[in-house]
């Protein structure tokens, strides 16, 4: 589980700075379902880039969009590394369980399917119990402090802003949330609402790696 997902993010994944947090998002990245590499980063179309729908690498698509809107949110407030490779890691994080969790069954090309054929509207909940479950049970103490992983899981959680679900809302830990917890939820929203606008996001440059079958 996550290997598939891994290999295709992992160029990505080095531009996070910190390595204790670096290993600790590998090791979530493999916790995480296979079925990103071919799932659509919506059910339906209405918004996002025609480029991003249907069966294919649309999802790898959406999130590397995440991630630059992210980095660009953070050139405007001139952050530095920590709000950087945070917005990094939620933006592979954020919509990893966007059709829910794996099945037993798998399809034609041996990748585990999806236990839902659309998107679920609970999915920031899955991806938030799975980092908080990572913080708390199996945990980093020592080489990497805890608050990198709650404000990463709490990123992913409130991605969908005004729009989160009240389940969300009821699981985020407002009394330990900082000032740059709630820069980060912010941020982490702004940057998944602009690469979700097709007429942003058809601007925004992804990488050759998601697109090689059209170009060959
Ligand atoms: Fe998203």
């Amino acid at each position: 589980m996550g290997q598939r997902f891994l290999d295709k993010i992992n160029p990505y994944l080095r531009k996070i700075r910190d390595l204790q947090f670096r290993e600790a998002v590998i090791q979530l990245i493999m916790m995480c379902p296979d079925y990103i590499t071919v799932c659509p980063a919506s059910s339906t179309g209405k918004y996002h880039p025609t480029d991003e729908v249907g069966r294919g690498p649309g999802m790898l698509r959406h999130m590397v969009r995440v991630m630059n809107a992210g980095q660009v949110v953070c050139d405007i407030n001139n952050w530095g590394n920590y709000h950087r490779d945070i917005l990094i890691a939620g933006a592979f994080l954020h919509d990893a369980f966007k059709q829910g969790e794996e099945t037993d069954q798998v399809d034609a090309e041996d990748i585990p399917l999806a236990s839902a054929t659309h998107t679920i509207p609970e999915h920031p909940v899955h991806i938030f119990n799975l980092i908080m479950g990572y913080m708390n049970l199996i945990g980093v103490k020592d080489k990497l402090s805890d608050q990198w992983l709650f404000d990463l899981a709490h990123a992913c959680l409130l991605h969908e802003g005004r729009w989160t679900i009240s389940m969300a809302q009821d699981l985020q830990q407002d009394d330990d949330m900082t000032d740059i917890t709630r820069e980060i939820c912010e941020a982490m929203h702004i940057a998944d609402m602009m690469a979700s606008r097709r007429y942003f996001a058809e601007a925004m440059q992804y990488d050759r790696l998601f697109c090689a079958d059209k170009e060959s």
